[in-house]
């Protein structure tokens, strides 16, 4: 069996496609095995059987031909992947990704695979600048896609220059490398995460809960396993699956929550994305409360134990990098500050989850990483694309040793 890892290079049709050829030996001097798909536009400027013949398999055209769909398919072409490449990603297959199209075999790829995608972006610099262009690659931005280039310089139009050259293929090879690498980076390291909201009895069918989803917490989890960690992840109640290839420990209460932590340990970094109830009905009836001609009961509420602040203030047995969030609707980033050192962890995340920000419950998140050197705008990004940045912040912390 082949053990190298599995670059599945996608060639649209521009004229940077001839250079698509060359990428494919460099991306098999890094170590890789390359797959290719040609779009119908790539087969204006390159052969299939080029690409075959240099990829040492055969190069995958058509979404309805029956000898791939019975023998790889485009779900498994898809899966089989560690990495997909885009190059060159013209303005058209772009948009087609933007758009989560499937009209083709690379679009329906593109749409199945579950893996990193590296876009190599090339076309003209009119083209380029267009508002739809830049919305479309913002979009894929946001939706996790990575970019190499364009680079600036001649075109292949005579008398045309500017922005739109496809990167190099060894730049792109470079970045390919990257991303693979970035795969394994946490490898050997224990990472503990806390997700969605805790539930606390009020008696046996009312409780008291928060809108959180556990979006973001299971992100987190998923990026850190995927980057090759260990991964336990302590969650609430969650209308999520649990994500593959990690222990999930699933509890009600915040106390249930802090034992099960405390049983996760040890554990390199710690990662405290869920939202806590932080106060429990003192007493917890054993029947359900019924209606009192006397009126309303009242709920006498106690604190729960702050598991972040606990396990960050812990003697011994403390992870290395202890991460909090931190929810506010008002004045963000002097409350996260001061939470930093209240709650004595390395870093907070802030996030302003005032209804209007759609945060809680949402897909998006817009979130400051708030550390001992300074506050760190990020943009407004998905959940997925915070934890994996979130992930990589946290890589290169960890090996250099110095949260
Ligand atoms: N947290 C925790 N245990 C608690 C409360 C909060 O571990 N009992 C953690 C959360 O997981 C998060 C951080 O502390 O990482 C901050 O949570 P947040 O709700 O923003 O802050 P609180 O401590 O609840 O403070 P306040 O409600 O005053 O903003």
């Amino acid at each position: 069996m082949d053990r190298r890892p599995c670059t599945l290079l996608i060639i649209g049709g521009g004229i940077a496609a001839y250079k698509s050829l060359d990428l494919i030996r460099r991306l098999q001097d890094r170590g890789m095995r390359v797959r290719c798909i040609l779009t119908g536009a790539a087969q204006q400027f390159v052969t299939p059987l080029a690409a075959g013949a240099l990829c040492g398999e055969r190069a995958y055209t058509d979404l309805f031909d029956p000898q791939s769909e019975y023998d790889v398919g485009h779900i498994r072409l898809a899966r089989d992947a560690d990495l997909v490449v885009v190059a060159p990603a013209t303005a058209d297959l772009i948009a087609r990704m933007a758009g989560g199209h499937a009209d083709d075999l690379a679009a329906a790829v593109l749409l199945a695979t579950d893996k990193a995608i590296l876009i190599a972006p090339a076309m003209n610099p009119r083209m380029w600048a267009a508002k739809p262009t830049q919305r479309n690659l913002a979009q894929l931005r946001a939706d996790g896609v990575h970019v190499v280039g364009p680079n600036a310089g001649e075109m292949a139009e005579r008398g045309e220059a500017g922005i739109g050259r496809m990167a190099e293929p060894l730049e792109i090879a470079a970045a390919a490398q990257a991303l693979l690498d970035g795969g394994r980076r946490l490898g050997g390291k224990r990472v503990l995460v806390t997700s969605g909201p805790t539930s606390e009895p009020i008696d046996p069918v009312r409780f008291i809960a928060n809108r959180s989803s556990g979006r973001q917490g299971h992100a987190i989890a998923a990026a850190a396993a995927a980057a090759g960690a260990e991964v336990v992840l302590v969650s609430g109640p969650v209308n999520l699956p649990d994500p593959p290839g990690l222990t999930v420990v699933h509890v009600e209460t915040a106390r249930d929550m802090l034992r099960a932590v405390e049983q996760a340990l040890p554990a390199d970094v710690a990662v405290f994305a869920a939202a806590v109830a932080d106060w429990r009905p003192q007493r917890v009836s054993e029947s359900k409360i019924k209606k009192q001609r006397s009126g309303a009961p009242t709920l006498e509420l106690v604190e729960n134990p702050d598991i972040l602040s606990t396990i960050a203030h812990r003697k011994s047995g403390r992870p290395r990098l202890v991460i909090g969030f931190a929810a506010e609707t008002d004045h963000v980033l002097e409350n996260a500050k001061t939470k930093l050192g209240k709650k004595g962890c390395d870093w907070i995340l802030a996030n302003d989850v005032s209804p209007a920000t759609g945060i809680m419950g949402g897909n998006i998140n817009t979130v400051h990483l708030i550390t001992a050197a300074g506050v760190e705008a990020w943009p407004p990004q998905s959940k997925d694309e915070v934890a994996r940045k979130l992930i990589e912040r946290i890589a290169n912390a960890v090996a250099d040793d110095k949260p």
